[in-house]
C-alpha cells in the first residue's frame, strides 16, 4: 500500500481493487476514468495535451493568458485574503499563469492543489515554490471532497475553487449538476468557483480530439488495463483490446470504450476470473460537452450565481466565474 503524504490519505489499493472488480463484474462492464492517472497515465495525459487534435488545454491556456487580469480581478474583488483551491491540479501549468499574476499583485492567498495522483502532489509541493518564489502552497493528495473538507479545516477563510480543464466533463450532465451542488455545500456564501467547461462544437473536432492519429488516447485508455496488471496482479493482454471513441452531437456525450477483440479470460489477483466475449466493450470514460446555456443552468440549480464567462477566440471552451449565494 502507498504511504501517506502531507498527512492526507492516498487512494488505497483496496479501493482500486474493489472498484475494478465491481466494474468488471457489472453488465455492461465499466472502469472509472479517475484511475487513468498513475505515473504513466500522467505522462500520457501530458502528451495528449500537447498533441494537435486535443484542443481543450490550448483553448483554456489562451483564455488564461489573454484574460489573466480580468480573471484575477474577479478573485480579488471577492474580498481580502483567500484560499485558492484547485481540484485536480495536474501539473498546474494552466493555473501557474494565474498564480504568477496574483503574486505580482501581492494578493494574500495560499494555493491548495488537490489531486488524486500521489505523484502529481509530490511534484507540485517540491517544484512550484522554486518556480514561483513567495508562493504559499499546501498540496493535498486524495479525493476532491475529502480534501476540500481538509482544506476548510486548515484555515477558515474565503475560498476560490479552481476546477479547470473540463474535468467536470468526466460526469454526465445530471451527475455534474449533483457534483456542483455538493461543491456548493462545502463552500460559504461569497466563495467563488472558476470552472473550465468544454463546449459543444463541430462533432468532427470533438471526435478527433479523442481519436488522435498518434494513438495517444488509445494508449491512455489501455494504460488503465496495464495499471491493473501492474498493481492488481492481473494478466490483461492489451493487444487484444481496441480503443473505440464516440461523440453524440445531440447529447454532447463523448464516450470511449475498449473493445475485446477475442473471447478471453482475464485473471486478477490469481483468484478473480473475468470473461470477455469477442466484441464486448468496457465503458471507460465520458467527456461531456455542454452549451453555454447549460453551464448557466447548472450554476443556478447548484446555488451559484454566474459572474463572468471567459471564452477563447473560437468559443470552443469557457471558463466561468461563479459565486456561491
Ligand atoms: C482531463 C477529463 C478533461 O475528458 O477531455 C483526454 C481526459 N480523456 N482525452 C477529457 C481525456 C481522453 C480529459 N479530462
Amino acid at each position: 500500500m502507498q504511504t501517506e503524504l502531507n498527512g492526507s490519505p492516498v487512494v488505497k489499493t483496496e479501493t482500486f481493487y474493489d472498484d475494478v472488480i465491481a466494474g468488471l463484474r457489472s453488465t455492461p462492464k465499466h472502469l472509472n476514468s479517475k484511475y487513468f492517472y498513475d505515473a504513466n497515465g500522467d505522462k500520457l495525459f501530458q502528451e495528449l495535451m500537447n498533441c494537435a487534435e486535443y484542443y481543450p488545454t490550448k483553448c483554456e491556456l489562451e483564455i488564461f493568458s489573454e484574460k489573466t487580469a480580468e480573471i484575477c480581478k474577479a478573485f480579488i474583488s471577492g474580498g481580502d485574503s483567500f484560499d485558492l483551491i484547485e481540484l485536480g491540479a495536474g501539473d498546474a501549468m494552466k493555473s501557474t499563469c494565474l498564480l504568477e499574476y496574483l503574486l505580482a499583485q501581492k494578493a494574500d492567498f495560499t494555493y491548495l492543489p488537490i489531486d488524486i495522483s500521489t505523484n502529481v502532489i509530490a511534484n507540485l509541493n517540491s517544484e512550484l515554490p522554486a518556480t514561483l518564489p513567495g508562493l504559499k502552497i499546501n498540496g493535498l493528495n486524495g479525493e476532491y471532497f475529502d480534501m476540500l473538507k481538509e482544506a476548510a479545516s486548515l484555515l477558515d477563510r474565503r475560498k476560490v475553487v479552481l476546477f479547470l480543464g473540463s474535468n467536470i466533463g468526466n460526469m454526465p450532465v445530471n451527475e455534474a449538476t449533483n457534483f456542483c451542488r455538493e461543491l456548493r455545500k462545502h463552500l460559504s456564501e461569497g466563495d467563488m468557483v472558476l470552472i473550465g467547461i468544454d463546449l459543444k462544437k463541430n462533432p468532427k473536432t470533438v471526435l478527433a480530439a479523442y481519436n488522435d492519429k498518434g494513438g495517444i488516447t488509445k494508449r491512455f485508455n489501455l494504460n488503465l488495463l496495464e495499471r491493473i496488471n501492474r498493481e492488481l496482479n492481473a494478466d490483461f493482454d492489451i493487444s487484444k483490446f481496441d480503443h473505440y471513441p464516440t461523440y453524440d452531437p445531440e447529447t454532447g456525450a463523448c464516450k470511449s470504450y475498449l473493445i475485446s477483440l477475442d473471447d478471453q479470460l482475464v485473471t486478477i489477483n490469481k483468484k478473480e476470473k473475468v470473461r470477455f466475449l469477442k466484441d464486448e466493450y468496457i465503458y471507460m470514460e465520458i467527456s461531456q460537452k455542454f452549451t453555454a446555456l447549460q453551464t448557466e443552468q447548472m450554476a443556478a440549480s447548484a446555488g451559484f450565481r454566474p459572474l463572468n464567462l471567459f471564452f477563447d477566440n473560437k468559443k470552443w471552451f469557457v471558463d466561468a466565474v461563479w459565486m456561491a449565494e
